[in-house]
């Protein structure tokens, strides 16, 4: 059985009508950039989220990085982040013209490890991004306590986890500033590129609109300079449609990582993810841990299974960032996660038959290999 590692068009059939209908909206109106079904969706989006304010960016990239300028980081800072994340994380730090500052993951959970988090503050710290990998919070009370004790605020790379709960609190609520990617492939994705921005402080908010908009407070009148970071009016209503279905959707990822859990747990070669209790995981990435990681990707290849790897290479040892000087060694549990990771496929309309597909077909694969230990420590 072939299994895709993504079928966007089977998640936009059900709402396809609707879809349709906003589209025409917003060309009847001709409500290109920002306007109206931005303006809908941000109240709608704060609202899910349990904040004051949104504010609709260009990407997720542009949310972390004008999140950090509007809260005034600029050159000489140092912004702490953690590794078990995509490169624009580090990259919103760096055209901040910051410093990116790298804590180490949690092996378990792969998000920022708070007991790491204190040694890498420094006076220069002037920010700390915990990252809520794969659809999982990180563990947000004592990254909250120790950046509060030091007076450092935290902005929330809530990219991966639309919806996703820390204790009863969603993804993205409890920093200054919560951060969201909506690219196509995610819990909550758009037509095109498009970001969000939440958060409770007003002021932040409205130097985030400011610094989207070229640095207008009104029409030709620019306060400071600025970018042009405005969401379309398109992605605005396709995004006000597909959060009415977030919900269901998180609730179908969370029961098919269930049954992958069920039909892969007991399998010593396989490290399935661990969800903290504390939270909800909604489960944007299932990543399993597995040797020989390369091999097996192109095994399931060949079988029609689509499988991805997130990320193969982490952010500290990439190209771009040989200038840090932080060579291999440095941060051993995400270097060992990124040779081991291997993302299974993960979507809302995965049929149970497709999951048992994939799970027979990576035992399979890794059948005779020897056990994984959960210890790089
Ligand atoms: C953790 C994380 N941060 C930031 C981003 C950047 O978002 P975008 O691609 O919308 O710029 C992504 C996107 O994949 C992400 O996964």
């Amino acid at each position: 059985m072939k299994v895709p590692f993504l079928d966007l068009s089977a998640h936009h059939k059900a709402m396809r009508e609707q879809l349709d209908a906003a589209i025409r909206d917003v060309i009847d109106n001709s409500a290109f950039a920002g306007g109206p079904y931005v303006a809908a969706f941000e109240r709608e989006f704060a609202q899910y989220c349990g904040a004051s304010f949104a504010i609709g960016v260009g990407n997720g990239t542009d949310a972390l990085w004008l999140s950090l300028l509007a809260l005034g980081i600029g050159s000489g800072d140092e912004v702490i982040t953690v590794l078990g994340t995509f490169m624009a994380t580090a990259e919103a730090i760096s055209f901040c013209s910051a410093r990116p500052k790298f804590v180490d993951i949690d092996e378990r959970t792969y998000t920022m490890d708070p007991n790491r988090l204190e040694a890498a503050i420094t006076p220069k710290t002037k920010a700390i991004i915990p990252v809520h990998l794969f659809g999982q919070c990180a563990d947000m009370d004592p990254i909250l306590e120790i950046a509060a004790r030091h007076g450092i605020p935290v902005v929330e790379d809530a990219c991966q986890a639309h919806g996703a709960l820390y204790k009863g609190r969603k993804a993205g609520s409890m920093g200054v500033a919560g951060c969201f990617s909506f690219y196509p492939g995610k819990n909550l994705g758009a037509f095109g590129e498009a970001g969000g921005i939440v958060t409770n402080d007003e002021r932040l908010a409205e130097k985030i609109r400011v610094l989207r908009d070229h640095g207008q407070h009104r029409k030709y009148y620019h306060s400071q300079i600025g970018w042009n970071a405005r969401m379309d009016g398109i992605q605005g209503a396709v995004l006000s449609v597909k959060l009415k279905r977030l919900d269901v959707s998180n609730v179908q990822r969370q029961s098919h990582a269930l049954l992958y859990d069920q039909l892969l747990g007991g399998t010593e070669q396989i490290i399935t993810p661990f969800e903290a209790p504390q939270g909800r995981h909604v489960y944007h990435v299932y990543a399993v841990r597995v040797q020989n990681r390369n091999q097996v990707l192109q095994s399931m290849a060949d079988k029609g299974i689509g499988c991805a790897i997130h990320y193969p290479i982490p952010v500290h040892l990439q190209e771009a960032y040989r200038f840090l000087g932080l060579g291999k060694g440095s941060f051993p549990v995400a270097e060992i996660c990124a040779e081991e990771f291997l993302s299974l496929p993960m979507f809302p309309e995965l049929s149970n038959a497709q999951i048992h597909a994939v799970a027979d077909e990576l035992k399979m694969c890794i059948s005779g290999r020897k056990p994984l230990s959960n210890c790089v420590k």
